[in-house]
């Protein structure tokens, strides 16, 4: 009887190899492990797909209410000139609350600087509207001839345009939780001005975002 596990045929035992088909019962058992870790993979990433759908941060809208312009003087590559420009800032989140902070707005004959302004940080709730002003003056500044005479010609041909920056460190906030700063940077590009005597004007004009 203990003779009868031998081979009869007299070839040594073949070993079973990894790769040969077998009843054993693992690979169902691994199976069903892997089905149920795919199953949680896609409810677990459904959750953060309909959370991240909830909460994505929109970037508020910047556009420009109006504008105006006095003492404006180009002279001798000297410049005067006070601009006052309200913004309208719209926040589009449902959920999250904007801090705005370390704002900084500055304008611009096409890609010469003429000067800048600081504007007072602000927290803005979900859905909301402000208003917020901002005024530039400059007396004697000094700018390059060409810059003079482009902003002359413009004038005298019944408008200028300007470009006006806006900079400003944002947070998006939900609730108690603070999401990290990112630099939110605002065109508003050939805000034209118009007007005869010391005082020009300028209306509406929507502003792009990054
Ligand atoms: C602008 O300033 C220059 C130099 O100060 C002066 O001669 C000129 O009259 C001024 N022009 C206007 C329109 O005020
Ligand atoms: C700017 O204003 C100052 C002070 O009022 C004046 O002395 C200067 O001539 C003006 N410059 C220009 C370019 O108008």
């Amino acid at each position: 009887m203990q003779d009868s596990s031998r081979p009869v045929t007299g070839y040594p035992p073949i070993p079973l190899l990894p790769g040969a088909p077998t009843s054993n019962p693992r690979p169902t058992f691994f199976r069903r492990l892997f089905v149920a870790f795919a199953v949680l993979l896609i409810i677990f990433g459904t959750i953060l797909l309909i959370f991240w759908l909830v909460l994505r941060p929109h970037l508020p809208d910047f556009s420009i209410q109006s504008i105006s312009l006095s003492n404006f003087n180009a002279s001798n590559q000297r410049v005067n000139g006070t601009w006052n420009a309200q913004f309208q800032v719209s926040n589009p989140n449902k959920k999250l609350s904007i801090y705005y902070g370390d704002i900084v707005s500055s304008v611009f004959h096409k890609d010469d600087f003429l000067t800048e302004t600081r504007i007072g940080p602000f927290v803005q709730g979900t859905r909301k509207v402000n208003s917020v002003e901002a005024s530039y003056s400059v007396v004697d500044s000094f700018v390059e001839g060409k810059v003079v005479d482009a902003m002359n010609g413009e004038r005298s041909r019944g408008e200028i345009k300007f470009n006006i920056k806006v900079v400003a460190d944002v947070a998006f906030r939900y609730g108690g939780w603070r999401g990290r700063r990112r630099l939110l940077r605002v065109w508003c590009d050939d805000v034209a001005l118009t007007g005869s005597s010391g005082k020009l004007t300028g209306g509406f004009k929507k502003c792009s975002v990054d």
